[in-house]
């Protein structure tokens, strides 16, 4: 089973992640955790080059090209063989990162970035994709607020990106409506949990 996790910044899905992952063990499910831009040596590599906060004249198509390469090397040398091998995946953002922050905030299309895409991915799609879904106001204050977390290059773009992301997202939604599940992220970091887990437990295979 594989299960991607998505939204704006600040959501509080990587938290989430985190419990899903501990209760899944709990129960002896097999869990890769991973995530995007990265997973492999080469794939963090290229989200080093991505994030650097130097690379401000980054063209937008040369920042889609390598978020889909750096998503290519993670799906042949990490999920597909932990797929393979009948783990649990979930990764931190997949496809539908590139889809809204390239497609649509960066305004190269959703369908263009679709495409690209599929190059590097080949077809593969997540059996469940839980889009966590926040007014970008609340999340990025939700940021300033854990001054642990380190800032990128893409949390100090304009509040209207990160509108533009959200509104991506919810058309996906739209788009994939038994694929994607929206999460109301604005509630309780426990709530969020529970809902994401009944969500999960209710598409696992019985054992
Ligand atoms: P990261 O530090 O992992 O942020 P987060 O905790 O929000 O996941 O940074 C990843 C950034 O890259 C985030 O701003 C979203 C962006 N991104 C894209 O623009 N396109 C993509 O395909 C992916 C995977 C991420």
């Amino acid at each position: 089973m594989f299960i991607t996790f998505e939204g704006g910044e600040g959501s509080g899905k990587t938290t989430c992640i985190q419990k899903i992952v501990a209760s899944l063990e709990q129960q002896h499910y097999s869990v890769v955790l991973t995530r995007e831009p990265g997973g492999t040596p080469i794939s963090e590599e290229i989200r080093n080059v991505i994030l650097d906060k130097k690379n401000t004249d980054m063209d937008p198509r040369t920042e889609a090209l390598l978020y889909a390469a750096s998503r290519r090397q993670h799906v042949v040398e990490k999920i597909l063989p932990a797929l393979k091998a009948g783990k649990i995946v979930i990764s931190d953002r997949f496809l539908d990162s590139s889809l809204a922050y390239q497609g649509g905030a960066r305004g190269l299309g959703i369908d263009t970035i679709w495409q690209v895409n599929q190059y590097a991915t080949e077809g593969l799609e997540p059996d469940v994709t839980f889009f966590f879904d926040i007014d970008p106001k609340e999340g990025l204050a939700r940021i300033a607020r854990n001054a642990g977390r380190e800032v990128n290059r893409l949390d100090v773009e304009a509040l209207t990106f990160h509108q533009k992301v959200r509104a991506a997202f919810q058309e996906l939604a739209k788009r994939n409506p038994k694929r994607i599940v929206i999460i109301d992220a604005s509630k309780s970091p426990d709530e969020v949990y529970q809902t994401v887990l009944q969500e999960i437990e209710k598409r696992l295979p019985s054992r």
